[in-house]
């Protein structure tokens, strides 16, 4: 089996959202970015338990790019206990806290993607003050209320970089398929005049940075 095959085969055994199509999709144009930018600097919003990070980490391995993977590790309002998608697996016994990181970590390690994949934890708004590198490619899947979203939209979009790519997840046209705030910040970053739509695949959407 390829080193791509059996990354794209290990990344669907992973905990995590994203249907097969939007990770192959999500795998496919990092590969392409990565192809006219090689060695960039790549940054998700929401690792959860490294599903995307794995996506990523195969078309960054092929290109030499990096890609930070930032998430506090905590989860999301709908992780939590009495949500729709809480996993009592993921709670830490020491303090009853959901913990993400250790999953994350070991993800990471079985993909044997730790030269590639790099973790950054902590909160996206608190981090985003202190990173100035520019992105290749930026991918938002982090907090989807409105506040955090908005502010993942606000610290990071400025920091793609020229020809960067922006991807967002779970946008969803329809209001009853799901919540508003990513499909809101897709919309701004459409009518920024900064972006423009190359592609999506379910609720992925694709823009580059013009
Ligand atoms: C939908 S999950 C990410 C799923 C992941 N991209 C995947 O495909 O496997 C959202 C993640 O965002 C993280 N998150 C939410 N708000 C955050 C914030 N303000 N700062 C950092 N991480 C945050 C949560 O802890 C959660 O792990």
């Amino acid at each position: 089996m390829s080193r791509r095959d059996e990354l794209l085969a290990y990344a669907n055994t992973v905990k995590g959202f994203m249907p097969r199509d939007e990770g192959l999709a999500l795998y496919e144009h990092a590969l392409a970015q990565g192809e006219r930018v090689p060695a960039g600097t790549w940054l998700e919003i929401g690792a959860w338990c490294g599903k995307s990070a794995i996506y990523l980490g195969a078309a960054g391995e092929a290109s030499s790019s990096v890609l930070y993977s930032l998430d506090h590790h905590h989860g999301s309002e709908e992780n939590q206990a009495g949500w729709t998608h809480f996993d009592p697996a993921l709670v830490d016994s020491a303090d009853g806290r959901l913990n993400t990181l250790p999953t994350w970590q070991r993800s990471i390690a079985r993909a044997h993607l730790e030269s590639t994949v790099v973790g950054l934890v902590g909160q996206s708004v608190v981090v985003a003050k202190h990173f100035n590198q520019p992105l290749d490619l930026l991918f938002i899947d982090g907090g989807h209320g409105r506040d955090a979203a908005w502010a993942d939209y606000e610290a990071w979009t400025p920091k793609v970089a020229p020809a960067g790519l922006l991807l967002i997840h779970d946008v969803f046209d329809d209001p009853a398929e799901g919540g508003r705030p990513p499909f809101e910040i897709y919309q701004a970053a459409r009518g920024s005049g900064h972006f423009i739509d190359v592609a999506q695949e379910g609720s992925l959407r694709v823009l580059r940075r013009v």
